[in-house]
């Protein structure tokens, strides 16, 4: 017997990992990269994470481009690789991230069964504007919410309030999406009903906040809605 969440008014989702690839930016440049392309891309989305956690506590916000730009150059010093073209192809890829190939149909989806659907996102609103109308996603989604207007990264609470606040909804009657642990137990300690899309087969993160249920892609979402 599938479960169910219980009240869903409206069903938000991450954007980086969750509904686009964030290693789909190196994958195009594997022919310049070679073997290097994985673990550039494992790098890069590591200091990318962490420079929004360290920048949060230091309160010394940047958006997200600017963050996601300083992460790509610590990446390739780490690899010994000095390109400005490839650095600049790259910055321009990860602008139009490919979308995981089920997000637009499960997007249609909730909207025809009378859904608000969103995207939370640590995202400054050009990359998402960008990400969202090259993934052809932009009409599938009832607001787009980025952590620019509070200049607080995830895993805030304040970031997660934006979509209470924005959506009209009880926290309780927001479905949240997210395919990184972290966000998960963020937004599950806040408040809201999480799914974790546990695309890579991760274990869970020791930390409070635990998702209602765990998907392995987005299409598991409609068996619980
Ligand atoms: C987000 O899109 C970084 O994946 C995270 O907010």
């Amino acid at each position: 017997m599938s479960q169910k969440l219980e009240n869903i008014q409206a069903c938000v989702f991450d954007a980086y990992g969750t509904l686009f690839d964030v290693n789909a930016a190196a994958a195009h440049c594997a022919d310049e990269l070679g073997d290097n392309w994985q673990i550039l891309a494992e790098i890069w989305r590591g200091k990318q994470l962490s420079y929004t956690w360290l920048r949060t506590l230091m309160d010394e916000y940047v958006d997200f481009e600017a963050v996601t730009a300083d992460a790509l150059d610590y990446a390739m010093a780490s690899l010994g690789i000095e390109d400005d073209g490839l650095r600049a192809r790259l910055l321009a890829l990860y602008l139009e991230l490919d979308a995981y190939p089920e997000a637009a149909g499960v997007l249609g989806e909730l909207q025809a069964k009378g859904l608000k659907t969103a995207i939370l996102s640590n995202g400054n609103p050009r990359m998402l504007e960008a990400a969202t109308n090259h993934a052809g996603l932009a009409n599938k989604l009832d607001a787009v919410i980025s952590v620019d207007a509070i200049r607080i990264y995830k895993p805030s609470s304040a970031v997660y309030q934006m979509a209470v606040d924005q959506l009209s909804c009880p926290a309780q009657s927001i479905c949240f999406m997210s395919s990184n642990a972290w966000d998960v137990a963020g937004a599950a300690n806040f408040g809201f009903q999480v799914l974790w899309v546990n695309r890579f087969g991760q274990p869970a993160e020791q930390l409070p906040g635990k998702p209602a249920g765990e998907i392995t892609d987005l299409s598991g979402l409609l068996s619980w809605i």
